[in-house]
């Protein structure tokens, strides 16, 4: 009887399913750890806080969108992080920012792979690529850039990026607000900049620099936040 069922069989499954199940908790805790560090709606002020983990977090949640397609292979997210201080900013809204950009890069992806364009005609691989670079300019400004291997962004969007409806994606897709809404928190709310570099064929290059000190200068404490 022992034979006819395969013992040993079963006993390995077994284990296989509690290895399985062992790393869907795992995931699970993951993403509502994130899901916590990216709304932080217990956060509505200006905090210090560790921007590299609002952008890992944002990541996380975008797991499903990176995976490998039907028309494109999976997207690599490209990590640079520099040493940055922690950051006095108010953080569900820079979270948002960063997945406004991230989206954005995921579609242009979506669309340039297929008939993919490589950035140039010898470049042998075209797998689509995320890069994400973080660094203090003086000691008082952080940049994070965003970059993608996309399609890239003709000079006419270019000029409209940030005008509150703009969007080239088909109606139902895109309201077009994504970019405004950025440009909002980053430039009146923290009173940084938001800037695009891009150009057809090229991909797309989004910069965000913002003062590491808001209105909390008094309480800043001066800590790393190391990667
Ligand atoms: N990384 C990028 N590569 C190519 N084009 C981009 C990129 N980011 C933005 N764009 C262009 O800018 C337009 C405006 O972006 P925005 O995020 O404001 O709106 P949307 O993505 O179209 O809609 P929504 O964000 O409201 O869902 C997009 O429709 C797209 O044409
Ligand atoms: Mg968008």
């Amino acid at each position: 009887m022992i034979n006819d069922i395969d013992l040993n069989f079963l006993l390995e499954d077994a284990q296989n399913i509690m290895g399985a199940m062992h790393r869907g908790a795992d995931r699970i805790q993951q993403l509502v750890v994130s899901l916590r560090n990216f709304s932080r709606l217990d956060e509505a002020e200006v905090k210090l806080v560790n921007i590299h983990e609002g952008i890992d977090s944002t990541i996380l949640m975008l797991q499903h969108r990176l995976k490998q397609t039907e028309s494109r292979p999976a997207i690599e997210v490209i990590k640079d992080y520099g040493k940055l201080p922690l950051i006095a900013c108010y953080v569900s809204q820079i979270n948002q920012v960063f997945m406004n950009l991230f989206n954005n890069a995921i579609d242009a992806l979506e669309l340039g792979c297929g008939e993919y364009t490589p950035l140039t005609p010898d470049t042998k691989d075209p797998k689509p690529w995320i890069r994400i670079s973080t660094e203090l300019t003086n000691l008082d400004t952080v940049r994070i850039r965003i970059a993608d291997n996309g399609p890239g962004i003709s000079e006419s969007a270019r000029s409209r990026l940030f005008d509150p409806f703009f969007t080239t994606k088909p109606v139902g897709s895109g309201m077009g607000l994504g970019l405004s809404i950025s440009y909002q928190i980053v430039v009146q709310k923290h009173h940084g900049q938001l800037r695009c570099c891009s150009s057809p064929g090229q991909g797309a290059e989004f910069a965000i620099e913002i003062p590491v000190h808001q209105t909390m200068r008094s309480s800043f404490s001066g800590g790393y936040a190391g990667i």
